[in-house]
């Protein structure tokens, strides 16, 4: 490829390579060359106007063919194929369950999906398929995907926690953000029973079978297919001995299993609207209950559970409130630890 240079005596290459370093002239993926008693800075194309005016005196400026340095790109974004102006705006994180990477992109990415799905499985080739995240949607909380790459089946083994999971995410709704929130839960319990009342394909019973102490957890879902993938799961790790599941709603099903010592309610959006029925579950014990909550803080929350405990009759203490991860720019998903008495 042919490249611009500063050919300089080869005693002042260290003083004038800095000189240019500083003034952002050097083009650091070009190897700096030597021919006889000169020394070849490569320098950055663009700037060849700034170039011209800001060096002239320092050696003299050439074009020759280069050879580029070779470095193992670190992240996608060092091999994607985006214009330099929107560079900005790629995505720096994403959610990669088993093979399938689940991103979103904003608007002025829209027509740069397959460059970007192509680059992230030539850096991470763990990665066979890239899809696009529009939205959690309806009862299930199904994403809302587009197929970007690899597809059209999405089904994978995600290993979390020293448990494997598998699960389509177009068909069932799993987020592997919430790996150390499910481990947290689990080195809380006891010898008890455990009902986890949004159990998808099962990640808080089984992390809670594995590395807690209950002696049995049951899990519901309203959503077959998280029942069918939560049925494979729990022979997929061993543990029929303690980890059931059940296809229902928690309005009807709940009631007619318990007691329980502790209740997992992992339904963001209308958690609160079950807490009645997660009380009827319990005589005495603790409950985590997770919700979506403003930066501004969870007071409107917290006044919620205070009248639906008052109405119900019952006493709690607020154990602990924790920021899970951030959900939007100005919001996050929180988890609050009751114990009823
Ligand atoms: C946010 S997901 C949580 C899944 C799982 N706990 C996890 O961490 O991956 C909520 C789940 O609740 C289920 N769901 C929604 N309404 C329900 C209801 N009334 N009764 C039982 N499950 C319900 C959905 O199908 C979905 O799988």
């Amino acid at each position: 490829m042919r490249m611009l240079y500063l050919a300089v005596k080869n005693r002042d290459a260290e003083s004038t390579r800095r000189i240019l370093n500083d003034r952002g002239y050097i083009n650091a993926d070009v190897l700096i060359e030597k021919e006889g008693r000169k020394v070849l800075l490569p320098l950055i194309w663009e700037d060849k106007s700034l170039v011209e005016q800001g060096v002239a005196d320092l050696g003299e400026l050439t074009v020759r063919e280069g050879r580029t340095k070779f470095r193992p790109p670190r992240s996608y974004k060092d091999v994607v194929d985006v214009p330099r102006e929107l560079k900005d705006l790629l995505p720096s994180s994403f959610d990669i369950i088993g093979d399938v990477c689940i991103l979103k992109l904003p608007d002025g990415l829209a027509d740069y999906g397959d460059d970007i799905a192509q680059a992230l499985t030539l850096v991470n080739k763990n990665i066979k398929h890239v899809a696009l995240d529009r939205g959690v949607i309806g009862e299930y909380r199904l994403r809302d995907m587009e197929v970007l790459l690899g597809g059209p089946d999405l089904e994978t083994v995600h290993i979390e926690n020293n448990i494997r999971l598998k699960l389509d995410p177009s068909k069932v709704y799993f987020s592997p953000r919430l790996s150390t929130e499910r481990q947290r839960i689990a080195s809380l319990t006891q010898d008890e029973r455990v009902l986890d009342m949004f159990c998808g394909v099962g990640p808080f019973a089984l992390t809670i079978a594995r590395h807690g102490r209950a002696r049995e957890i049951v899990g519901i879902d309203l959503n077959p297919e998280c029942i069918r993938y939560m049925e494979m799961n729990i022979s997929l790790n061993s543990l029929e001995d303690r980890v059931s599941c059940y296809l229902g709603d928690s309005r009807d099903v709940a009631p007619t299993l318990g007691p329980f010592d502790r209740v997992v309610m992992n339904l963001p959006h209308s958690s609160l609207d079950f807490l009645e029925i997660a009380l009827n579950c319990i005589e005495r014990g603790r409950i985590h209950l997770y919700i979506i909550s403003e930066t501004a803080g969870v007071q409107d929350t917290l006044r919620m559970i205070d009248d639906t405990m008052i109405n119900n009759d019952r006493v709690y203490s607020l154990e602990g409130v924790r920021e899970v991860h951030q959900y939007s720019p100005d919001s996050y998903m929180v988890s609050l630890d009751l114990h009823v008495h």
